[in-house]
């Protein structure tokens, strides 16, 4: 299962999944295209709970989940109301939260299973006007750490993708409201000197969920052209 499926970084990680022959349900507040889209908001346990019962009657107990829904916001600190700071917290940290709770006891029962949860890099480096979000993605590192302690005897694998500076929808409204400045700027300071694509943060993916990754749990993969690093 890979939430926030039906965008940018997240269906582009579903693909992914599908190539290497995994058979994939999305879960996003919007449908997607493919098969095995579902639509809830991952604050919402109940909603969660309810689209896992409908991907397990349509595929089995799930053993792989990516955590990909995610939500930034721009704004000076002393300006956001608690509200704001909580919604960040609420998609990016406690959707996190449920998706892993709800989906554990299947992986569990198991024996087996894979857990990536994609963060930022913004994690490494701070940034301004990001203070909820940064703040949210560093606790799911952390989380993605406990966890892996806690599950590895169970067979369970759990590591963390930070990405850095892909093109998707969420960084194209971002440079659109004027909050990533110049991007021929940005690559410029970026090692490799490209933006990252999406396809990049899933072949990253890819790995953590394949055989070959067995032996690596509780690490954070950069994945951001040598940038925060
Ligand atoms: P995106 O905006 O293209 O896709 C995010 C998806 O999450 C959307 O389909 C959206 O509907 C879904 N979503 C948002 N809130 C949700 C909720 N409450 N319940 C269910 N689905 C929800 O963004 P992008 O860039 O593909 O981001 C994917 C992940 O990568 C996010 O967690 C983001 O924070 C993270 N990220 C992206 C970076 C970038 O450079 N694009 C850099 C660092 C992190």
């Amino acid at each position: 299962m890979v939430t926030g499926g039906a965008s940018g970084i997240g269906a582009a990680i579903a693909d992914r999944l599908r190539a290497d022959g995994l058979q994939v349900a999305t879960l996003d507040l919007n449908a997607g295209e493919e098969k095995f889209c579902y639509t809830a908001d991952v604050t919402d346990r109940a909603a969660v709970d309810a689209a896992l019962e409908d991907i397990r009657a349509e595929l089995g107990p799930v053993t792989v989940l990516v955590n990909a829904a995610g939500l930034d916001r721009f704004k000076r600190f002393s300006d956001l109301t608690f509200d704001e700071w909580q919604k960040v917290i609420d998609v990016n940290l406690n959707g996190t939260f449920h998706c892993i709770q709800a989906v554990l006891p299947d992986m569990v029962e198991a024996g087996w299973g894979r857990i990536v949860n994609i963060s930022s890099s913004s994690t490494h480096s701070g940034q301004p006007f990001m203070a909820p979000y940064v703040a949210a993605k560093s606790a799911v590192n952390g989380l993605t750490k406990s966890l892996a302690l806690e599950y590895g005897p169970q067979g369970i694998t759990v590591n963390a993708v930070p990405p850095g500076f892909i093109d998707t929808p969420m960084l194209r409204k971002a440079e659109q409201r004027g909050f990533l400045g110049d991007t021929a700027k940005q690559i410029e300071a970026t090692p490799v000197r490209r933006m990252g694509r999406p396809e990049d943060i899933a072949a990253a993916c890819s790995f953590f969920i394949s055989d070959d990754a067995s032996y690596i749990t509780g690490q954070i993969l950069g994945v951001n052209g040598g940038r925060n690093t």
